[in-house]
């Protein structure tokens, strides 16, 4: 069995669920999902309730993630057209703005111009813009990086016509950049069917050929590897409204290892995905004394060793050819034997 080590990985797109959602998921659970799952720090998504779109209520979510996170987070601002006027303030106490422009969970939604023309007038250049984009959003999201001259970055890129525009505007030297989200890369509409409501996130899962062109676009035009951690509890999934998104921290690395297994991935490929393209785009500080030590070793993924607070994952009984051993963070261990050692306070905020 071979051991590899890993710098700390990092996602940019995690959804945490504080305020308001703490029975999906808290600063503690999500936090100790992400260790598990090999990554050291996370930007957290601003679709809470009530929304990260104020001051007041981004100020009282960071207290209270300063006092949980065993790993290190920043968090997004969401953008919104009633709070518009905030951006500037938001824009120091957050990572990175984002903006909705097509539905998905939560209220949180820009669907007129002048508030998207606002948000790339007056978000600070040196601060990333994400944007959630499907279909011509992703047209409308290039067109403002340009006019404005200013990158964008493309949230969980899923479908053919995507990522050849995306891979079309690199062409041209337009500062955008996109993720993609390993659901994306490993299932596809059969699986939707299959798992029903489990198997339901936005953007949904794609036909056979959206997910062959994210696979060709891999060594390319992707920049990052992003779970989209949505959680949402059984009991919310088999409901009569499910809400859409899957957990996702603890199954990013273990499916992307399976992919370097079977020589669709370089090993130094995966860790500008997961480490260095996410922290330059995103300017995030270095974490010294930190790494990632996994075992390539035949591995179930199981809900019943899942610490995220949902506890399911849509992978659940997936075979994958490596697993988290062991991670250190700034010098001490924080998840050994699958056991999360880093406690609550332990992780760094980002300014
Ligand atoms: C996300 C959520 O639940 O917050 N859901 C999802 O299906 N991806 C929202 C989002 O990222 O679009
Ligand atoms: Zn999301």
């Amino acid at each position: 069995m071979t051991t590899i080590t890993l710098p700390g990985l990092i996602d940019v797109h995690t959804h945490l669920r504080v305020p308001g959602g703490e029975h999906k998921e808290d600063f503690a659970s999500g936090t100790a999902a992400a260790l598990a799952g090999g990554v050291t720090m996370i930007l957290g998504m601003p679709n809470t309730n009530p929304p990260l779109t104020t001051p007041d209520v981004l100020a009282a979510t960071r207290r209270q993630a300063q006092a949980d996170i065993r790993c290190d987070v920043g968090l997004y601002a969401g953008a919104s057209p009633a709070d518009i006027a905030y951006l500037p303030a938001l824009a120091e106490q957050a990572t990175a703005l984002k903006i909705y422009l097509n539905d998905t969970f939560g209220k949180l939604r820009v669907e007129d111009l002048p508030t998207l023309m606002a948000c790339f007038q007056t978000w600070p250049r040196h601060k990333p813009i994400a944007v959630h984009a499907e279909k011509q959003s992703v047209a409308v999201s290039i067109g403002l990086a340009a006019v404005y001259n200013r990158p964008v970055h493309i949230v969980h890129v899923s479908r053919r016509e995507e990522i050849e525009l995306i891979a079309d505007a690199k062409v041209q030297g337009l500062p955008v950049t996109c993720e993609v989200a390993p659901h994306h890369l490993f299932m596809d509409q059969t699986d939707a069917a299959r798992l029903g409501p489990l198997g339901d996130m936005r953007p949904i899962l794609g036909t056979p050929d959206d997910v062959a062109a994210l696979w060709e676009h891999l060594n390319s035009t992707v920049d990052c590897i992003a779970t989209d951690h949505a959680p949402h509890t059984l009991a919310e999934k088999h409901s009569a409204t499910p809400p859409p998104g899957v957990s996702g921290l603890e199954t990013s690395l273990p499916l992307m290892l399976t992919a370097v297994a079977d020589n669709r991935l370089s090993l130094s490929r995966l860790i500008e995905l997961m480490h260095t393209n996410p922290r330059r785009i995103f300017g995030l500080p270095e974490q010294p004394d930190t790494q990632v030590e996994v075992e390539m070793t035949p591995t179930v993924i199981r809900n019943e060793n899942l610490f995220t607070k949902c506890g399911w994952t849509p992978f659940d009984g997936r075979e994958v050819a490596g697993r988290v051993a062991r991670v250190v963070l700034r010098g001490a261990v924080a998840f050994e034997n699958g056991r999360v050692l880093a406690q609550p306070g332990n992780g760094r905020l980002l300014t």
